[in-house]
């Protein structure tokens, strides 16, 4: 069993691409030093980079004095990030539905359906002096458990 006690990390970025991979490597390298497998961190990482990607482009609009904060904690039963930006926020229920046979050949408007296959928990809130909180969580050491759900 490995230690118990959750490990925190914080990162604030400006709104450009390449910097999503810094968000990457810090929550990534979070996760390995809390003991989690490669299999258990990549689904996580691939959410974050949805995540992060809408706070840059729809968030912050791609305004890069605008910066996104990333916030991660990994406890070895689950790990937690938010993605903070300074939008104007956002209705979630008001986003098609990418499965819905309209949208089947768009290429775009699928990321918070993948956050959403990939992560246990996908909550956004909007701050009242605006910018948008996403919430991911994904329990963790539970992956035989959920192949075997799957199949
Ligand atoms: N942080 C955010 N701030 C404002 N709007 C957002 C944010 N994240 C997502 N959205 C809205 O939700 C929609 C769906 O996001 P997503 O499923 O990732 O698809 P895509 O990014 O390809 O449009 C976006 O087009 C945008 O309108
Ligand atoms: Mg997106």
């Amino acid at each position: 069993m490995p230690d118990t006690k959750p490990v925190n990390a914080a990162i604030s970025i400006t709104s450009r691409f390449e910097n999503i991979e810094l968000a990457e490597r810090v929550v990534h390298d979070l996760m390995v030093s809390a003991g989690i497998g490669e299999e258990e961190i990549a689904p996580v990482i691939r959410a974050l980079w949805e995540g992060i990607a809408n706070a840059i482009r729809h968030g912050n609009g791609g305004d890069p004095d605008r910066r996104v904060e990333i916030e991660a904690t990994v406890s070895p039963a689950l790990v937690r990030v938010t993605i903070t930006d300074q939008g104007a926020g956002f209705d979630v229920a008001a986003v098609p539905d990418p499965t819905a046979a309209e949208n089947l050949l768009k290429p775009s408007g699928r990321g918070i359906f993948i956050m959403r296959q990939l992560m246990d928990r996908v909550e956004f809130s909007n701050l009242s002096g605006g910018g948008t909180v996403l919430l991911l969580e994904r329990r963790l050491g539970t992956t035989q458990e959920r192949e075997h759900h799957e199949v």
